[in-house]
Order: C-alpha cells, then structure tokens, then sequence
C-alpha cells in the first residue's frame, strides 16, 4: 500500500519524505486555505513547489463546478508538472470531465465519493484513483472501512484499474485497516503516520538494551 500524506504543508511534507516511506501528495481546497496560500498564482506556484519535494503523484484540486471550466483549470494544473493528479469532485460535471481527462492520458483523482455507486462510476469514467472519505462516514455512524472493502471487492471482480486511495484518514488504526482491506493508497496526516512507529513494548525494550549496554561498557 502507498503512502501519501493529506496536507498542503510543506514542513510536514518534507518532514514525511524525510522518513522515506512517503509515495504521494492530496491536498484539497480546505488544506490550501490552512496554510494561507491565495489567489491564483500562488495556488499554483505552492503545487510546483510540492511537486519539487516528493517524487510521486500530487493532487490538485479544481474548483470550476462545469465541465468546460474544470477542463480548462485541469489542463493547466496538469500542465504544471509531471506529477500533478488533477483532483474532480464526484458530481456528473466532474464524471465528464474525469471521462475527457482519461481520453487525453491526464490522470484524475475523483474526490468525495461516499458510496460504492459512486465509485463505481469513477471508475467506468477512468478515474486513475478514487478518494472515498472513511473518517467522514465513521462520523455519520457509518463504517467507512466497509466501504473501502466493498470498492476493492467490485474493482478486483470487474478489473478496474482505478486505484482506490482512502481519504479522510483521522489515525493509524484506519492505515492499519486501509491494508488489510486491500486500499492501494492511504492519504493520511502526519500523525497517523508517524503513530505507526508507536508501540511501548519498543520503547521499554531499547531502554533495556541500552541500559544494559551501558552496564558493561560504561
Ligand atoms: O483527503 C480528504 C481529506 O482531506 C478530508 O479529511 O479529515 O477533513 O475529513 P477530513
């Protein structure tokens, strides 16, 4: 399973790529408004500038809710960079545009998707990832791992290719989970990877060591 982490951050970024396990970047439009990144050349010189960070995929979100201006905002960001993912809410404009994306080789990243109908429909479309959002569901008293199983179980049966990125990650417990139900990408905070490497029976086992260590050799 891939690692990307959810965030328009750039320390947090580097600090992420640093551990040398990160594959990727998603950001949103609510990610690039928490880091005060405004108006249109910003926006995009902060994607360049993440691109430059993290040798893997990057997604870029349009904001044009119409076909002709998500294709007209897609080709720039996809224009960009090599890496850049152009990101395409689940609403019928978007399912077009992912469609025409698919057809000129722009990889798409079809976001918001709640249900499996919806993801079923990224797919048909040629989405090259899908984003359902687990930890939004699980606050609607939802499981959302269920949902990403029940997307791996149709893409498998049927030989989609698109890959099934699980967003909306809030610990690393739902990583944990994301791999047993066969996600191929989780986006995730910073936290929910570092919370990976948590565990006492490690803490307590290297202070023994090098306390040990220690005894004998001063
Ligand atoms: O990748 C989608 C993600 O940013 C949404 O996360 O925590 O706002 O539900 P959250």
């Amino acid at each position: 399973m891939k690692f990307f982490i959810d965030t328009a951050n750039l320390e947090q970024i580097k600090e992420a790529a640093e551990l040398g396990v990160l594959d990727g970047v998603t950001t949103n439009p609510s990610l690039m408004a928490k880091e005060g990144i405004k108006g249109e050349e910003n926006v995009l010189k902060h994607y360049i500038t993440i691109c430059n960070l993290v040798d893997g995929p990057v997604s870029a979100e349009v904001i044009s809710t119409d076909f002709a201006g998500m294709v007209k905002e897609g080709e720039k960001l996809a224009a960009l960079h090599k890496n850049i993912v152009v990101k395409v809410p689940m609403i019928k404009e978007g399912i077009k545009a992912i469609k025409y994306f698919s057809d000129k080789g722009i990889k798409t990243n079809c976001t918001l998707v709640f249900s499996a109908a919806q993801a079923l429909l990224a797919a048909k479309a040629g989405a090259t990832m899908v984003s359902p959002f687990i930890g939004r569901i699980d606050d609607t008293n939802w499981d959302g791992m269920e949902l990403i199983a029940q997307i791996v179980h149709i893409y498998r049966v049927h030989g989609y290719k698109t890959e099934v990125l699980a967003a909306s990650i809030r610990s690393s417990l739902h990583i944990l989970k994301c791999a047993e139900a066969g996600a191929d990408i989780a986006t995730c905070p910073l936290k929910s990877i570092t919370d990976l490497f948590n565990h006492p029976l490690t803490k307590s086992g290297l202070e023994q060591f090098l306390a040990d260590h220690a005894k004998v050799n001063g």
